[in-house]
């Protein structure tokens, strides 16, 4: 990072055009537009359910609007288009594509075998409604139910939902496929998956795919489970991989780069989720790059016999479909698919896979903010000053400036010598997909930023 230290960058002098006289009053009434609203305590009222604010709410306004938009269920979207197109691969399977997305923190992570202390449940990484409900931050948190209700094959396609930075591959939604395979072994469900495994064995064999595997034997950073006889750990490891080689072939086949002649290059990893084991992840190349897809392993029984189906035994595996979806249509910002602008929306036909052609650019606008981080500890008038966490200001940004943010760098970071208060310099990125942004309204929207990073985060503009 670029040493910046001691350099005084407040939010006016970084302006980088000048208002004009003109704009005054409409930003005058788009500032009071943004006056500050109390903090509400009325319940979040959501299709009809209520959910008392506790501690733990954290979802924002901003996010619950993208609940109804199910980009999934558009057959012309790419996220729709890709859908389909893996539907198609495990046709047999029960497709699933309207579970809520508010889950038990029970579904999410507990059921699931994720520790107390997990990362990933933390308020600075996740969406609560309340202590209780939480909005899924993957699919895998409808398994066990699924499992429960007797289902055995079935994918699950879905938006969900994580609080993350800013930039052009991170948005708080994107959506997921889970892809879940059980048998019974005392029906012959071992004997069948072997039978498949023949025959997909036989048809990866005769494609031009190059697969590498170094987890094909057991290992003890990636062991089968000790509930399983090591040959149908392995069989059912093995058309799990069969499947998800087929799957990769079918959507990057002919298409990763390259005059196609090229064979496609697959590559499996060591991974580890709670639910599986082993776990696995995988890597496709792509335009010369290696590029994560998937998580993927055997269902522990645990998770089985949560479920009241420990007699099964099987896979599973969750796919993120934005990443996959920017590749292969070359969509270059994420923010794009939540576009309602036709000249993105009419580029794409259910069923095809191809390239968008981008239209023009909107210029950008750069701001700064600098300030100094809130003390670590300390009390002010009895309250615990809260701990910093870079997540909740990207959070606070994307409420007010919603997808008019491009990116959000951090671009200096300093320590004051004497008082050892930690200075920072963020750059807010902004543009628009749409359209052209005034700079009046990002200024409105800059300054509604400072007021409550100001406000609520206890951190002091500098
Ligand atoms: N849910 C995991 C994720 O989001 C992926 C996964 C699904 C892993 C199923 C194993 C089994 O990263």
């Amino acid at each position: 990072m670029a040493a910046l230290a001691g350099r005084r960058t407040t939010l006016l002098a970084r302006n980088h055009a000048v208002m004009l006289a003109s704009q005054l009053p409409r930003a005058m009434a788009l500032r009071q537009a943004y006056a500050v609203r109390p903090k509400p305590t009325e319940p979040l009222v959501i299709d009809g359910t209520s959910y008392p604010r506790d501690a733990f709410t954290n979802a924002t306004p901003t996010i619950l609007d993208k609940l109804p938009r199910r980009l999934h269920l558009q057959p012309s979207h790419p996220i729709g288009i890709l859908r389909s197109l893996i539907e198609s691969h495990f046709s047999s399977f029960a497709h699933l594509n309207s579970l809520s997305p508010i889950v038990t923190v029970a579904q999410n992570f507990d059921d699931l075998g994720f520790p107390a202390d997990h990362p990933g449940r933390a308020l600075t990484d996740s969406y609560y409604l309340n202590e209780r409900h939480m909005l899924r931050t993957h699919t895998s948190a409808h398994e066990v139910e699924l499992f429960r209700q007797g289902l055995d094959q079935f994918l699950v396609t879905a938006d969900v939902y994580r609080r993350d930075e800013i930039d052009r591959s991170h948005y708080p939604v994107f959506h997921q496929m889970e892809g879940c395979n059980v048998v019974d072994p005392a029906q012959g469900g071992i004997e069948r998956l072997e039978r498949e495994n023949a025959e997909m064995r036989a048809a990866l064999g005769a494609a031009n795919i190059v697969i590498e595997d170094p987890t094909g034997v057991e290992t003890a950073t990636n062991p089968y489970q000790a509930e399983h006889d090591p040959r149908t750990a392995r069989i059912i490891a093995e058309h799990l991989k069969n499947s998800l080689n087929g799957l990769v072939l079918k959507l990057f086949g002919g298409r990763a780069g390259g005059d196609g002649a090229e064979p496609l290059r697959v590559r499996w990893i060591e991974a580890t989720f709670p639910w599986t084991a082993p776990s696995y992840e995988v890597e496709v190349m792509f335009n010369g790059k290696w590029l994560e897809i998937l998580g993927c392993g055997v269902v522990r029984q645990a998770a089985l016999d949560k479920s009241g189906v420990g007699h099964k035994q099987g896979w599973a595996f969750g796919l993120g479909l934005e990443r996959i979806a920017m590749v292969l249509f070359s969509i270059p910002d994420i923010r794009l698919f939540w576009s309602s602008d036709a000249r993105f929306s009419n580029q794409f036909r259910q069923g095809d896979i191809t390239t968008f052609k981008p239209y023009s650019r909107f210029p950008e606008c750069y701001k700064d903010l600098a300030f100094w981080l809130p003390e670590a500890s300390g009390a002010q008038g009895g309250d615990k000053v809260q701990q910093w966490h870079e997540n909740d200001f990207m959070e606070l940004v994307r409420d007010e400036a919603g997808d008019l943010v491009e990116g959000v760098q951090l671009i200096d970071e300093f320590t004051h010598p004497k008082t050892g208060r930690v200075s920072r310099c963020y750059r807010f990125n902004y543009r628009s997909m749409d359209r052209s942004l005034s700079n009046e309204e990002v200024n409105v929207i800059q300054e509604r930023v400072q007021e409550r990073v100001t406000s609520e985060m206890g951190v002091e503009v500098r």
